[in-house]
């Protein structure tokens, strides 16, 4: 598929958006890989077709229970047709285990089992560094409304509990993960991805990454890891 045919109507770090028609969007997954607000960068050759690939893997499985997501049908190894939805300026993050950010911003150690999943927003906004946002602010800015917010949570509880099962058993443990959401008529959709870019996931038994950390870190060959994960979700 000649993808550079179409329109392309918006470019991320990680994904090219293309004009499918008046309703739908092409989400085309790049080899592009960023850390730290886009300072580290390079191309990682096969690594859009893997985060493809679990990306719809992740979206027909949320949608199976009942999350509707932005995803209309596969087109091609890199990309999907897409509902085009309004994306919504927040990253809804849930935790279930310390690591990342949260580390630093708390002063825990990492890997600590937490007593319950955590839901926190940040504000989508690169120039800014994504900071977090607390439900107040989202509210008294009219970011989106109450009925909105209360969704999101819900949704994004919802998926961790899909997600986890599933994950357990594959012995991996889900640690956290970044959603998107868009409004499209007047619905609410998961949108964007799901994919080791934006999840921490690790073996049960050795707590290695599976994900992006890999590259962040330097640890290992970040190619190597998401097939891997691929493997081991045996899709
Ligand atoms: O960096 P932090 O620990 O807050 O990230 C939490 C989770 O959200 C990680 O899985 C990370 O990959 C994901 N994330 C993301 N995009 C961002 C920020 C975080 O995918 N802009």
């Amino acid at each position: 598929m000649n993808i550079e045919k179409f329109e392309m109507l918006y470019e991320g770090k990680a994904k090219k958006i293309f004009k499918y028609n008046d309703e739908e969007v092409i989400i085309y997954f790049k080899d592009d890989v960023t850390a730290f607000n886009g300072i580290k960068k390079d191309s990682i050759s096969g690594k859009g077709k893997i985060n493809k690939k679990i990306t719809t893997f992740f979206f027909e499985l949320v949608e199976k229970e009942g999350i509707p997501t932005q995803f209309v049908k596969d087109l091609d190894e890199n990309s999907f047709i897409a509902k085009k939805v309004e994306i919504i300026p927040l990253e809804v993050i849930v935790r279930n285990y310390t690591a990342g950010s949260f580390c630093k911003r708390y002063g825990v150690e990492k890997g600590i089992k937490l007593e319950n999943p955590i839901v926190e927003f940040s504000l989508k906004d690169d120039s800014l560094g994504d900071p977090m946002i607390c439900e107040n602010v989202i509210l008294s800015l009219n970011l989106v409304e109450k009925d909105v917010l209360e969704k999101l949570k819900e949704y994004a509880l919802k998926i961790n509990e899909i997600l986890s099962k599933f994950l357990t058993e594959k012995n991996i443990i889900l640690v956290d993960y970044k959603l998107e959401f868009g409004k499209y008529n007047d619905k609410i959709l998961l949108a964007d991805e799901i994919s080791p870019d934006t999840c921490r996931f690790w073996d049960k038994d050795t707590m290695d990454s599976l994900d992006k950390d890999v590259y962040r870190e330097e640890k290992g060959d970040l190619i190597d890891k998401y097939t891997e994960f691929l493997r081991r979700i045996d899709i």
